[in-house]
């Protein structure tokens, strides 16, 4: 924490991906690398805030001072976000969360069946973090202590024309936080890449603000963004 936008405030950044064990070997997980999380992370920092970095499993080394979580699974990730969140000013959840995991864990590793029949994973829906601590929020007094500033990152396959930002809203209204932000993932494009082209959604309806560059850049854009939010006070 120091002189910045942000001194005074405290901002969770969750990132990286979960990962859901199938057996001591095996796993289901995703391709983010955790860069934008991070980057979020660093320009907070920058920006004079208390950082709580809450990872899950990250390609990029964390970054000097901030306040470190770590989580593997989504179930990890959402008890270490719900622990983080208290007392903050903003939740950033660039987490890239599995939706389902497997129904079942396997204690020893899976081996090829003698009876050659082909095995099948049954998979069980994960929390919705974000959308379980917006309502626990609604719920509570005094917001249980919960960020008044949310954002979701919403992670969309195909581009504008393909209808990315009307998915974008149709998840802003669903999870029910203050900003979302849509970016394109596939084709080369979001998860592992340096580079990110994004655009803010806003419940209230301000106007979307886009933003494209580095990660670090992308990452800027929405630290103004937030510190701006925070400074009008519309979140207390
Ligand atoms: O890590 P990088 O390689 O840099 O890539 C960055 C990124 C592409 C992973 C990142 O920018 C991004 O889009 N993160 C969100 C990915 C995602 O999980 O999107 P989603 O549309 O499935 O989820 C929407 C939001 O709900 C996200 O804020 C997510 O953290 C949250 N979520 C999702 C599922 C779940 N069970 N609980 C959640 O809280």
């Amino acid at each position: 924490a120091g002189p910045g936008p942000l001194a005074g405030r405290t901002v969770v950044v969750s990132a990286g991906g979960t990962r859901e064990p199938l057996d001591p070997v095996r796993y289901l997980g995703n391709r983010s690398s955790g860069r934008q999380g991070v980057a979020v992370a660093r320009a907070a920092l920058a920006a004079g805030a208390t950082v709580r970095l809450v990872a899950a499993h990250l390609e990029v080394p964390v970054p000097g001072g901030v306040e470190l979580s770590t989580a593997s699974t989504a179930i990890e990730l959402d008890a270490a976000v719900q622990r983080a969140a208290i007392g903050a000013d903003a939740l950033v959840m660039t987490a890239a969360v599995a939706d389902f995991r497997p129904a079942e864990y396997v204690e020893s590793k899976i081996k090829k069946s003698d009876d050659r029949a082909d095995p099948v994973i049954t998979l069980v829906r994960n929390p919705d973090i974000l959308a379980t601590l917006v309502s626990r929020r609604a719920e509570l007094g005094d917001r249980g202590g919960l960020p008044g500033l949310i954002v979701g990152f919403a992670a969309e396959t195909g581009d504008a024309e393909a209808g990315v930002l009307e998915h974008g809203a149709a998840k802003l209204a669903r999870k029910g936080c203050e900003l979302l932000v849509v970016n394109q993932v596939g084709g080369g494009l979001g998860f592992g890449v340096e580079v990110n082209s994004v655009t803010v959604l806003a419940a209230d309806g301000a106007a979307p603000v886009t933003a494209a560059g580095t990660k670090d850049e992308v990452a800027q854009v929405l630290i103004s963004m937030i510190a701006s939010r925070l400074d009008a006070d519309v979140h207390r």
